[in-house]
């Protein structure tokens, strides 16, 4: 949640502009996957909590229900549902006996007079996301959409679907109804995806994780209902340009006088110029003919709409939005503070030698000194010796969200075995890239330490949290060789 600051930022600086805005989310709001650990339960639906609140302070139009928000079991979401000053919407996620949606399928708004309909769609899955009593099921969009679609037929003016569902989907979905002129594609997606036209229906996407807002200015015309073709002005532009550049060479061949005088000697270079007079009349009369056809497609164009887009990164630089920040920074002590209350329940299970439990063959960073003092003394001077005490400075330490890559050992290590890590297993050690070496610090040359490769460092390296990572040159700024 560490960028919402700043996204509640952008939107505050989008809406001080003269349009109104609609701010919408696809979904995978609450939580990034669709299963997590049950001990990490406590901690996670805090900042589910903490995000709903800032969704809700940001005043968002409406959000789709993805998977991954069902992550907590359905009846936290549809509890979450009640706090919120927004609706979530999906118009598949059906009670299975009775067939009705467990959220609101759709939302009608009516912005400068333009009625908007904005409907859910959750992405279809394992069921197993659901247990019996959960009594739900995804239907097929197939079963749902067309039903949905005559429904709002003359009730709106614009409608936009906000689909968990992946961008194959998603083209049929646009392929088989074109009533539908904008999708908003939720989902895990590494990158942004500016919008794709399939018939009358845009399709677009921001990054996950809110590293970026996508920003899609609409000028809608309720008659036609149509998008413009986009890029026709381009062929004109060009001829315009060519134009210019062809102006330029012909007064320079001016600046020695009349041509036909100064080049009589240099018949090669007078057929150039002459060559260059004949392009330019051409130039012309296509020029004329273009913005002839390209007035009368303005005239049409008047009936058609249009946008323009853009993606706006979620840089360091950019400001933070204070009340936001509020609920960011309290839902994030809070979160630390259970995790503390988890440790101090275990304190007897910190620091104890031989670790325990997936940390068993781990032998900690410290065991290492002894044969590898070089090593060990270039690991202390880089920032992996010092992660974890970075968590502590933001009061982090204790929040499982953020252990896994500031700390020693193995991925699968559930929140108890983070909480409850001995002291030397603290920090991204030397067994983050080397693997468990316990066996190696007993029989150096028997048992081989492992050697990372990029795949060892883009376990954390990620591109959340790091995204203009670069192996070799990373790699060249912390080597444990002597140099
Ligand atoms: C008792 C001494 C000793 C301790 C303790 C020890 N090592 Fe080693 N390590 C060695 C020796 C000796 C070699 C060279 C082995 C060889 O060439 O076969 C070595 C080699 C390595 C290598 C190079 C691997 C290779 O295949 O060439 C790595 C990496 C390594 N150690 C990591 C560690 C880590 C990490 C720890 C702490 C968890 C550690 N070692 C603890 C003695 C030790
Ligand atoms: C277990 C997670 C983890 C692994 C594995 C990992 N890193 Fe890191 N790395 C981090 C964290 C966390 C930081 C930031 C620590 C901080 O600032 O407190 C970091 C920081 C760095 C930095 C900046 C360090 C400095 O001192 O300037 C570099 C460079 C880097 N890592 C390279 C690598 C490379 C290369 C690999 C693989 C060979 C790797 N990391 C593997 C978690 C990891
Ligand atoms: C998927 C792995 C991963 C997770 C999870 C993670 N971090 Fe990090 N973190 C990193 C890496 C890698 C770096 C180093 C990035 C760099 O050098 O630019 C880093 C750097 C940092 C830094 C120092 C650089 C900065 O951005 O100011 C802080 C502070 C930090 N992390 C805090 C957190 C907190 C708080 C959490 C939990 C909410 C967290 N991290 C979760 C991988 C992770
Ligand atoms: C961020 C990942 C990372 C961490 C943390 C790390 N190493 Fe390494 N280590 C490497 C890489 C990569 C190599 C391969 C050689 C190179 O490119 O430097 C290496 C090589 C080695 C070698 C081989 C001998 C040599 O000098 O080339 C030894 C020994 C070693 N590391 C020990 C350690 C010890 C001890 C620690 C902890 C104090 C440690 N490493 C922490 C990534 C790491």
């Amino acid at each position: 949640m560490g960028g919402l600051p700043k996204k509640a930022q952008q939107l505050e600086a989008v809406r001080g502009k003269k349009s109104p805005v609609l701010a919408l989310d696809s979904g995978a709001l609450l939580f990034k996957d669709e299963k997590f650990p049950q001990d990490q339960r406590e901690q996670l639906t805090i900042t589910a909590q903490g995000l709903v609140a800032a969704y809700s302070k940001m005043s968002f139009t409406a959000v789709g229900v993805a998977r991954q928000d069902l992550a907590a079991g359905l009846p936290f979401l549809l509890a979450v549902q009640k706090k919120t000053n927004f609706p979530w919407l999906s118009a598949n996620l059906l009670n299975r006996t009775e067939r009705k949606p467990w959220f609101k399928p759709h939302t009608l708004i009516t912005i400068s007079g333009l009625r908007i309909a904005i409907i859910g769609l959750t992405a279809q899955g394992p069921d197993s996301i659901f247990t019996e009593k959960n009594n739900a099921v995804i239907a097929p969009w197939e079963e749902i959409l067309p039903k949905e679609i005559a429904q709002l037929r003359d009730q709106a003016d614009m409608t936009i679907l906000l689909s968990s569902f992946p961008a194959p989907i998603n083209r049929k979905i646009a392929e088989a109804h074109p009533e539908i002129h904008l999708i908003l594609q939720g989902g895990n997606s590494q990158g942004n995806s500016p919008p794709e036209r399939v018939n009358n229906t845009l399709i677009t996407q921001v990054e996950a994780q809110g590293k970026s807002v996508g920003i899609l200015e609409v000028q809608w015309n309720a008659q036609t209902k149509r998008w413009a073709e986009p890029g026709s002005e381009n062929l004109l532009a060009d001829k315009k340009n060519e134009m210019d550049r062809l102006g330029w060479q012909i007064n320079r061949y001016l600046r020695h006088g009349d041509p036909e005088q100064a080049f009589k000697d240099q018949p090669e270079v007078l057929a150039a110029y002459n060559d260059m007079l004949a392009r330019r009349k051409l130039l012309e009369e296509e020029i004329v003919r273009l913005t002839t056809a390209q007035n009368a497609r303005d005239a049409n164009r008047q009936q058609l709409s249009s946008y323009n887009n853009h993606f706006e990164a979620m840089r360091k630089e950019l400001p933070d939005n204070p009340a936001i920040r509020a609920i960011v920074d309290a839902t994030t002590s809070e979160v630390n503070r259970i995790g503390k209350v988890a440790v101090q329940a275990r304190i007897s299970g910190i620091s104890s030698q031989p670790h325990e439990g997936p940390t068993a063959n781990y032998a900690g960073s410290t065991a290492c000194t002894s044969c590898h003092a070089p090593q060990f003394a270039k690991w202390r001077g880089t920032q992996h010796a010092t992660a974890y005490d970075t968590l502590e400075a933001k009061g982090q330490q204790f929040n499982v969200q953020c252990l896994p890559c500031h700390i020693t050992g193995p991925a699968s290590q559930t929140g108890q075995e983070m909480l409850a890590l001995a002291h030397d297993l603290r920090q991204v050690g030397c067994e983050s890239c080397h693997g468990p070496a316990r066996a190696h610090t007993l029989q150096p040359t028997g048992a081989k330490a492992g050697q990372p490769t990029m795949a060892t460092c883009q376990l954390c390296h990620t591109g959340g949290h790091d995204d203009r990572f670069n192996f070799s040159e990373a790699l060249s700024r912390l080597r444990c060789g002597s140099d």
